[in-house]
C-alpha cells in the first residue's frame, strides 16, 4: 500500500468516527449553544429554551452571575397534544439528582400544572406549554454561587428533561 492510500484510509476512518460521535443522542455537550444565552440590550440575560416531542431541552446548561437578571423564554416546538407531551421549565433550589426526581414524581400527581407542592423549592417556573405555546419568565440569579437544577415536571419527563443553572460569583 502506498503512503497516500494509507493517508486516505486514515482520513476516511477519522470521518467515520466523527460522524458516529455526532450521532450519539446522549452527548450532553451538544446541548448548550452560547448563542442562546446572549445578553439582551436591556442588560437582562436572555435565554431561549425549546423542547419538542423527543422530551429534551435544547439547552441543558445555563450560566449566570450571582444576582444577575435572567429572562428565560421557553417554547414547546413539538406537535403532540399538551395532555400527552406538555412541557414546563421549573428552576429549583440546589438538591441532589435523586431529590429532583422524587420531587418531580410527587409533582406529577398535581395536574394541571404539575408544580411541586413546596413552593419554597421553586425559584422560577413557566406555565405548562402545549405545542407552539411559549412563556417567558424573569428572575434574579441567586446570590449564592452554585448549581441550581431545572426540570420539566410533566409526568415522566424529569429523568430526561433536566439541566442546571450554574451561578458564578459576581465578578
Ligand atoms: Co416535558
Amino acid at each position: 500500500m502506498k503512503i497516500t492510500e494509507l493517508l486516505t484510509l486514515l482520513v476516511l476512518a477519522g470521518a467515520v468516527l466523527l460522524l458516529s460521535a455526532c450521532g450519539q443522542s446522549d452527548a450532553p455537550a451538544a446541548a448548550a449553544p452560547a448563542a442562546a444565552q446572549a445578553p439582551a440590550a436591556d442588560g437582562i440575560k436572555a435565554v431561549s429554551l425549546t423542547a419538542d416531542d423527543t422530551m429534551k431541552f435544547n439547552v441543558t446548561e445555563i450560566r449566570a452571575q450571582a444576582g444577575e437578571k435572567v429572562r428565560v423564554t421557553f417554547k414547546n416546538v413539538g406537535r403532540m397534544p399538551k395532555q400527552a407531551m406538555g412541557h414546563n421549565w421549573v428552576l429549583l433550589v440546589p438538591m441532589a439528582d435523586h431529590e429532583v426526581l422524587a420531587l418531580a414524581q410527587a409533582a406529577a400527581a398535581r395536574a394541571p400544572q404539575y408544580l411541586p407542592a413546596d413552593a419554597a423549592k421553586i425559584l422560577a417556573h413557566t406555565k405548562l406549554l402545549g405545542p407552539n405555546e411559549s412563556d417567558t419568565v424573569e428572575f434574579t440569579a441567586p446570590a449564592t454561587p452554585g448549581e441550581y437544577p431545572f426540570v420539566c415536571t410533566f409526568p415522566g419527563h424529569a429523568a430526561l428533561m433536566k439541566g442546571r443553572l450554574i451561578v458564578a460569583p459576581k465578578s
